[in-house]
């Protein structure tokens, strides 16, 4: 619509018949026109940030790592610290099958692990995995462990809402295990970024893991935390190893890595941190949901839970 004078100014008898004419569109486009073109022009402007407030692509890695920090800071829900002993004091433990419940739960994680091992050219034999091997593997598996917290608290949520009571306090703890699952994940890509078919594999292996686990969890949640119970002794002993690879196997040099600014602001490491550090920080998470899970298996559904 072209309602200026030549000068660039709308004259008052103009503003008053098109205000009388249109009122809600035109007032808010007189306001504008009555400032000056240059302010008009200074206003409509679209000004180029400066270079030097860009990122540089090419030093972007501490500009990566500081988004990393914020984004801990920000979203994150409960952090994990541990104290040195804590993490020293990490064993593995195996529950002892008290029923069929248990028993399935048990050889469901044997043929998972069989499964993992397979594709991950896996070994438990100390000094023979590489590291590209051991990052497959533990990529590969924190892919599939964050799927259980995420499913099982998805389903008390709404088991919450469908049944018009409270969860007791589960919803929570699930979902910050889903969440520290995730952090192992994007913790230990800080390594290596999957190839395109690493990437397909994932794909399909959470197409197919995360609907088996919705649909068992349905049937029988117990069940399902046990699973996740031993298959959290599995992890922990898949990162004991790990640990024993950095002192001896072909992972020595990840003791001289610094671990990733992540890492430490996730676990709350010392500064000076490097990567066998996370690697006992992680194991350390395992354990406590292999506690927590084998403790939720013993619980009916709606008994408080305890953490
Ligand atoms: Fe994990
Ligand atoms: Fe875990």
């Amino acid at each position: 619509m072209s309602v200026l004078t030549t000068s660039g100014y709308l004259s008052p008898a103009l503003q008053r018949s098109l205000t009388f004419a249109r009122p809600t569109l035109l007032i808010p486009t007189i306001r504008h026109l009555q400032t000056t073109p240059a302010q008009n022009l200074a206003a409509t402007a679209t000004v180029p940030p400066h270079p030097k407030l860009l990122p540089d692509n090419k030093v972007s890695d501490q500009w990566k790592e500081d988004a990393d920090v914020a984004a801990v800071k920000d979203y994150m829900l409960r952090h994990p610290v541990y104290t040195p002993d804590e993490l020293s004091s990490i064993t593995v433990t195996k529950r002892p099958i008290q029923g069929p419940s248990d028993w399935v739960a048990y050889n469901a994680v044997r043929l998972l692990r069989l499964g993992f091992d397979t594709f991950t050219n896996y070994s438990d034999k100390i000094g023979v995995m590489t590291e590209k091997q051991w990052l497959n593997r533990i990529i590969f598996l924190e892919t599939v462990a964050g799927v259980p917290g995420m499913v099982g608290g998805m389903l008390r949520h709404m088991r919450s809402l469908r049944l018009l009571k409270r969860d007791n306090g589960w919803v929570h703890t699930l979902l910050e295990e889903a969440e520290n699952e995730r952090m192992h994940l994007l913790t230990f890509m800080k390594m290596k970024q999957p190839s395109p078919v690493f990437r397909f594999m994932v794909l399909m292996g959470q197409g197919v893991f995360f609907n088996a686990f919705f649909i068992s969890y349905i049937i029988s949640p117990r069940t399902c935390h046990r699973f996740v119970g031993y298959l959290e002794e599995e992890a922990v002993h898949t990162y004991s190893n790990a640990l024993k690879d950095i002192e001896v196997g072909h992972i020595q040099h990840w003791k001289g890595k610094k671990a990733p600014s992540i890492a430490v602001e996730y676990w709350k490491l010392k500064e000076d941190a490097m990567w066998d550090d996370v690697v006992r920080a992680v194991r350390a998470d395992e354990a406590e949901h292999r506690d927590v899970n084998h403790t939720l298996a013993g619980l009916k559904p709606d008994e408080p839970n305890p953490f």
